[in-house]
Protein backbone atom coordinates (compact mmCIF):
# COMPACT_ATOMS: atom_id res chain seq x y z
CA UNK A 1 0.00 0.00 0.00
CA UNK A 2 1.03 3.43 -0.57
CA UNK A 3 2.12 5.18 2.78
CA UNK A 4 3.62 8.42 0.76
CA UNK A 5 2.35 11.96 1.70
CA UNK A 6 -0.60 12.92 -0.23
CA UNK A 7 -1.51 16.10 -0.61
CA UNK A 8 -3.38 18.54 -2.72
CA UNK A 9 -2.09 21.96 -3.72
CA UNK A 10 -4.42 24.79 -4.80
CA UNK A 11 -2.37 27.60 -6.83
CA UNK A 12 -4.44 30.89 -6.85
CA UNK A 13 -2.25 32.08 -9.53
CA UNK A 14 -3.35 36.12 -9.88
CA UNK A 15 -6.93 35.27 -9.16
CA UNK A 16 -9.45 36.60 -7.03
CA UNK A 17 -9.95 38.82 -4.21
CA UNK A 18 -8.65 38.49 -0.36
CA UNK A 19 -11.98 37.71 0.77
CA UNK A 20 -12.53 35.09 -1.46
CA UNK A 21 -9.14 33.53 -0.29
CA UNK A 22 -10.27 33.80 3.70
CA UNK A 23 -13.14 32.38 2.51
CA UNK A 24 -11.77 29.40 0.18
CA UNK A 25 -9.10 28.78 3.46
CA UNK A 26 -12.19 28.58 6.24
CA UNK A 27 -14.08 26.07 3.24
CA UNK A 28 -10.85 24.08 3.27
CA UNK A 29 -10.86 24.02 7.00
CA UNK A 30 -14.39 22.44 6.86
CA UNK A 31 -13.09 20.16 3.95
CA UNK A 32 -10.76 18.70 5.57
CA UNK A 33 -11.65 15.28 8.22
CA UNK A 34 -10.70 12.52 10.23
CA UNK A 35 -10.53 10.23 6.75
CA UNK A 36 -7.78 12.52 5.68
CA UNK A 37 -5.63 12.76 9.02
CA UNK A 38 -5.70 9.25 9.12
CA UNK A 39 -4.48 8.99 5.41
CA UNK A 40 -1.59 11.39 5.80
CA UNK A 41 -3.34 13.88 3.79
CA UNK A 42 -2.26 17.81 3.32
CA UNK A 43 -4.25 20.37 1.68
CA UNK A 44 -2.09 23.19 0.74
CA UNK A 45 -2.41 27.03 -1.05
CA UNK A 46 -0.15 28.82 -2.73
CA UNK A 47 -0.97 32.03 -2.34
CA UNK A 48 -0.14 35.12 -3.98
CA UNK A 49 2.67 36.54 -2.33
CA UNK A 50 0.95 40.01 -1.22
CA UNK A 51 -1.59 37.82 1.15
CA UNK A 52 0.70 35.14 2.31
CA UNK A 53 1.32 36.25 5.46
CA UNK A 54 -2.58 36.93 6.02
CA UNK A 55 -3.49 33.61 4.70
CA UNK A 56 -0.69 31.71 7.08
CA UNK A 57 -2.35 33.39 10.31
CA UNK A 58 -5.78 32.10 9.04
CA UNK A 59 -4.79 28.90 8.38
CA UNK A 60 -2.77 28.24 11.72
CA UNK A 61 -6.31 29.32 13.10
CA UNK A 62 -8.21 26.71 11.24
CA UNK A 63 -5.44 23.63 10.96
CA UNK A 64 -2.26 22.20 10.88
CA UNK A 65 -3.02 20.30 7.78
CA UNK A 66 -3.90 23.20 5.89
CA UNK A 67 -0.71 24.54 4.75
CA UNK A 68 0.33 27.83 2.77
CA UNK A 69 2.66 28.51 0.25
CA UNK A 70 4.40 30.56 -2.35
CA UNK A 71 5.21 30.48 -5.90
CA UNK A 72 8.47 31.51 -6.72
CA UNK A 73 11.56 32.96 -4.97
CA UNK A 74 14.73 34.65 -6.73
CA UNK A 75 17.52 33.03 -5.77
CA UNK A 76 19.70 36.55 -5.24
CA UNK A 77 19.04 36.52 -1.56
CA UNK A 78 19.71 40.04 -0.40
CA UNK A 79 19.68 42.40 -3.83
CA UNK A 80 17.09 41.75 -6.67
CA UNK A 81 13.97 44.37 -5.60
CA UNK A 82 10.49 43.21 -5.81
CA UNK A 83 10.94 39.48 -5.33
CA UNK A 84 11.21 37.21 -2.42
CA UNK A 85 14.08 34.47 -1.24
CA UNK A 86 14.13 31.73 0.60
CA UNK A 87 14.95 32.52 3.95
CA UNK A 88 11.68 35.39 3.29
CA UNK A 89 9.42 32.93 2.49
CA UNK A 90 10.68 31.06 5.43
CA UNK A 91 10.43 33.67 7.24
CA UNK A 92 6.33 34.50 6.31
CA UNK A 93 6.43 30.92 7.51
CA UNK A 94 5.37 29.29 3.90
CA UNK A 95 5.81 25.90 4.24
CA UNK A 96 6.03 25.37 0.27
CA UNK A 97 7.08 27.05 -2.82
CA UNK A 98 6.17 26.42 -6.55
CA UNK A 99 9.32 25.99 -8.53
CA UNK A 100 9.33 26.52 -11.85
CA UNK A 101 5.59 26.10 -13.57
CA UNK A 102 5.03 26.16 -17.02
CA UNK A 103 3.94 29.46 -17.24
CA UNK A 104 7.60 30.81 -15.58
CA UNK A 105 9.42 28.15 -17.96
CA UNK A 106 7.28 29.59 -21.18
CA UNK A 107 7.26 33.32 -20.75
CA UNK A 108 10.18 34.17 -18.56
CA UNK A 109 13.14 31.14 -20.28
CA UNK A 110 13.85 30.42 -17.06
CA UNK A 111 16.26 27.87 -17.28
CA UNK A 112 16.55 24.11 -15.22
CA UNK A 113 19.69 25.40 -13.73
CA UNK A 114 18.21 28.36 -11.92
CA UNK A 115 15.55 25.59 -10.79
CA UNK A 116 18.15 23.74 -9.08
CA UNK A 117 19.49 26.76 -7.16
CA UNK A 118 16.03 27.38 -5.91
CA UNK A 119 15.60 23.80 -4.93
CA UNK A 120 18.73 23.65 -2.85
CA UNK A 121 18.12 27.34 -1.51
CA UNK A 122 14.80 26.01 -0.50
CA UNK A 123 15.34 22.96 0.97
CA UNK A 124 18.27 25.02 3.21
CA UNK A 125 15.51 27.14 4.25
CA UNK A 126 13.08 24.39 5.37
CA UNK A 127 10.93 25.31 2.72
CA UNK A 128 9.23 22.40 0.38
CA UNK A 129 10.42 22.88 -3.28
CA UNK A 130 7.22 21.79 -5.59
CA UNK A 131 9.37 21.03 -8.36
CA UNK A 132 7.15 21.55 -11.80
CA UNK A 133 7.70 19.40 -14.80
CA UNK A 134 6.34 18.80 -17.70
CA UNK A 135 6.70 18.44 -21.72
CA UNK A 136 4.85 20.72 -24.45
CA UNK A 137 2.46 19.36 -26.90
CA UNK A 138 4.78 19.53 -29.65
CA UNK A 139 7.48 17.59 -27.61
CA UNK A 140 4.78 15.01 -26.98
CA UNK A 141 3.81 14.57 -30.69
CA UNK A 142 6.96 14.36 -31.48
CA UNK A 143 8.15 11.67 -28.89
CA UNK A 144 10.02 13.46 -26.56
CA UNK A 145 8.52 13.19 -23.52
CA UNK A 146 11.23 11.18 -21.50
CA UNK A 147 13.66 12.69 -22.67
CA UNK A 148 12.17 16.12 -21.52
CA UNK A 149 11.70 15.21 -18.07
CA UNK A 150 14.36 13.46 -17.88
CA UNK A 151 16.48 16.87 -18.69
CA UNK A 152 14.47 18.76 -16.52
CA UNK A 153 14.86 16.38 -13.69
CA UNK A 154 18.24 15.63 -13.98
CA UNK A 155 19.01 19.75 -14.19
CA UNK A 156 17.16 20.64 -11.24
CA UNK A 157 17.82 17.74 -8.87
CA UNK A 158 21.66 16.49 -9.57
CA UNK A 159 23.67 16.52 -6.49
CA UNK A 160 20.39 17.54 -4.16
CA UNK A 161 20.53 15.60 -0.80
CA UNK A 162 17.25 15.57 1.07
CA UNK A 163 16.51 15.79 5.15
CA UNK A 164 13.63 13.80 6.45
CA UNK A 165 11.57 17.19 8.00
CA UNK A 166 11.60 19.30 4.75
CA UNK A 167 9.70 17.19 1.53
CA UNK A 168 10.62 17.64 -1.59
CA UNK A 169 7.54 17.57 -4.43
CA UNK A 170 7.32 16.77 -7.80
CA UNK A 171 4.59 18.15 -10.14
CA UNK A 172 4.03 16.46 -13.20
CA UNK A 173 2.04 19.23 -15.49
CA UNK A 174 2.38 18.90 -19.19
CA UNK A 175 2.14 22.38 -20.60
CA UNK A 176 -1.01 21.11 -22.91
CA UNK A 177 -3.26 20.18 -20.43
CA UNK A 178 -3.39 23.16 -18.10
CA UNK A 179 -6.83 24.75 -18.04
CA UNK A 180 -7.44 23.41 -20.96
CA UNK A 181 -9.92 20.44 -20.71
CA UNK A 182 -7.31 18.30 -21.45
CA UNK A 183 -6.37 16.37 -18.45
CA UNK A 184 -4.42 13.40 -19.00
CA UNK A 185 -6.36 10.03 -18.74
CA UNK A 186 -5.45 8.63 -15.21
CA UNK A 187 -3.56 5.15 -17.03
CA UNK A 188 -1.61 7.51 -19.03
CA UNK A 189 -0.52 10.10 -15.80
CA UNK A 190 0.12 6.73 -14.26
CA UNK A 191 2.36 5.70 -16.63
CA UNK A 192 4.60 8.90 -16.62
CA UNK A 193 4.67 9.49 -12.85
CA UNK A 194 6.12 5.82 -12.40
CA UNK A 195 8.58 6.51 -15.65
CA UNK A 196 9.52 9.63 -13.25
CA UNK A 197 9.64 7.81 -9.87
CA UNK A 198 12.20 5.73 -12.13
CA UNK A 199 14.05 8.56 -13.43
CA UNK A 200 13.94 10.33 -9.45
CA UNK A 201 15.45 6.87 -8.10
CA UNK A 202 18.49 6.90 -10.15
CA UNK A 203 19.46 10.39 -9.00
CA UNK A 204 18.36 10.20 -5.74
CA UNK A 205 18.01 6.63 -4.87
CA UNK A 206 15.06 4.15 -4.07
CA UNK A 207 14.77 5.32 -0.47
CA UNK A 208 14.85 9.06 -0.92
CA UNK A 209 12.02 8.59 -4.04
CA UNK A 210 9.95 6.74 -1.84
CA UNK A 211 9.35 9.32 -0.17
CA UNK A 212 8.56 11.88 -2.85
CA UNK A 213 4.94 12.56 -3.40
CA UNK A 214 4.66 13.12 -7.26
CA UNK A 215 1.79 14.97 -8.41
CA UNK A 216 -0.17 15.49 -11.19
CA UNK A 217 -1.79 18.69 -12.47
CA UNK A 218 -3.68 20.16 -15.34
CA UNK A 219 -7.27 20.30 -15.82
CA UNK A 220 -7.61 18.61 -12.50
CA UNK A 221 -12.10 19.09 -11.67
CA UNK A 222 -14.12 17.35 -9.39
CA UNK A 223 -14.94 14.95 -12.15
CA UNK A 224 -11.24 13.29 -12.50
CA UNK A 225 -9.61 14.28 -9.17
CA UNK A 226 -10.76 10.97 -7.53
CA UNK A 227 -9.74 8.35 -10.60
CA UNK A 228 -6.17 10.58 -10.67
CA UNK A 229 -5.52 10.09 -7.15
CA UNK A 230 -6.59 6.61 -6.95
CA UNK A 231 -3.34 5.70 -9.35
CA UNK A 232 -0.46 4.16 -7.27
CA UNK A 233 1.48 6.93 -8.09
CA UNK A 234 -0.26 10.01 -8.56
CA UNK A 235 0.67 11.01 -4.54
CA UNK A 236 -1.30 14.62 -5.40
CA UNK A 237 -2.86 17.20 -7.42
CA UNK A 238 -1.77 20.80 -8.26
CA UNK A 239 -5.26 22.46 -9.13
CA UNK A 240 -5.47 25.82 -10.64
CA UNK A 241 -8.70 27.10 -12.38
CA UNK A 242 -11.47 24.62 -10.57
CA UNK A 243 -10.01 25.93 -7.09
CA UNK A 244 -11.77 29.40 -7.96
CA UNK A 245 -14.97 27.66 -7.23
CA UNK A 246 -15.19 26.99 -3.82
CA UNK A 247 -17.59 24.02 -4.21
CA UNK A 248 -15.83 22.52 -6.87
CA UNK A 249 -12.90 22.48 -4.84
CA UNK A 250 -14.51 21.64 -1.50
CA UNK A 251 -15.83 18.38 -4.07
CA UNK A 252 -12.51 17.46 -4.91
CA UNK A 253 -10.95 17.85 -1.59
CA UNK A 254 -14.00 15.62 -0.09
CA UNK A 255 -14.07 13.05 -2.48
CA UNK A 256 -9.93 11.94 -2.28
O1 LIG B 1 -0.72 25.36 -11.21
C1 LIG B 1 -1.88 24.68 -11.55
C2 LIG B 1 -2.21 24.86 -12.92
O2 LIG B 1 -1.14 25.09 -13.75
C3 LIG B 1 -3.19 23.90 -13.44
O3 LIG B 1 -4.20 24.71 -13.79
O4 LIG B 1 -6.43 25.32 -14.44
O5 LIG B 1 -5.34 23.30 -15.41
O6 LIG B 1 -6.07 23.27 -13.05
P1 LIG B 1 -5.61 24.10 -14.20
Amino acid sequence: MNKREKIIIGNWKLNGSKQLMQDTLVELGQAINPHHAANNFTLAICSPSIYVGEMIQLAMQISNKLLIGCKNINTDPHTFTGELSAHTAKAMGCKLCLVGHTERRTALNEGNYSYHIKVKQLLAAGVSPALCIGETLEEKLAGKTYTVLHQQITQALAGITLGDNTPLYIVYEPAYAISSSQALTPVFAQAVHADIRRLLSDILGATQTNKIAIIYGGSVNHDNALNLIAQPDVDGLLIGCANSNLQHFRAICNKV
